[in-house]
């Protein structure tokens, strides 16, 4: 797969793509991704990406030209182009399944106050991470490159994310290592029983409450 990130702050990324499970990824080729900084695809003397909005308002509105551009440049038959937004379709895990088949992936970060209008028109999907807003799209690509690259074929041990939380609707299942007793709390027997199949309705029923006491919106589903 490959992802590429229109952004005006590429640095941000440094540290989330060159650290773990995605720096692995990247190293074995399992994904590409690409920072492009729009502001060098300005045609603006003074490299300006941003305007005052028409009607009047505060802040900037960040301007088509260099986005169009740059998303022109890198665009193929197989690319879904992403706006990052507040008010795009709320990102859930299902997305994160379906988007991770895709072949090539554009985000688009907006920043400042917003963005013209007519960026929208190039986008083949919108996206928000949660009701609540950034001061741009970069975090929100972090998120969602984050989610999507852990579910590439190889990157991580099929199953574990079998059992991820939200999978079937249900939370995940509750865990614990070595030792057994710490400070008095006890692992559940039933985990060092041996007994395989215990176990494994032993977590279903962990995922069942779970998903009950915490999130019992994702039950009625
Ligand atoms: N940009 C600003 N806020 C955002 C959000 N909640 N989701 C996606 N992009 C955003």
């Amino acid at each position: 797969m490959k992802i590429d990130i229109l952004t005006l702050f590429p640095e941000m990324f440094e540290g989330v793509f060159s650290q773990s499970i995605i720096k692995r990824a990247i190293d074995q080729n399992k994904v590409e991704i690409c920072l492009h900084n729009f502001r060098e695809y300005s045609t603006d003397p003074h490299h300006k990406v941003d305007d005052t909005p028409y009607g009047g308002g505060c802040g900037m509105v960040l301007t088509c030209q260099p986005i169009f551009d740059c998303v022109e440049s890198i665009k193929t038959e197989d690319s879904k182009v992403i706006l990052l937004t507040p008010d795009g379709i709320p990102y859930k895990q299902q997305m994160a399944y379906d988007l991770s088949l895709e072949k090539h992936l554009i985000f688009i970060c907006g920043h400042y106050e917003g963005f013209d209008e007519r960026i929208r028109s190039i986008c083949d999907l919108e996206i928000s991470i949660g009701d609540y807003v950034l001061t741009g799209g970069e975090l929100a690509s972090m998120v969602i490159t984050d989610s999507i690259v852990r579910l590439l074929p190889g990157v991580i041990e099929e199953e574990s994310h079998q059992n991820d939380s939200f999978n079937d609707h249900l939370l995940d299942y509750p865990t614990y290592t070595k030792p057994r007793v710490f400070l008095g709390m006890e692992v559940p027997e039933v985990l060092t029983s041996g007994d395989h199949k215990k176990i494994e309705e032993y977590r279903r029923e962990q995922r069942i409450e779970r998903t009950r006491d915490r999130r019992p919106d994702l039950l009625e589903k």
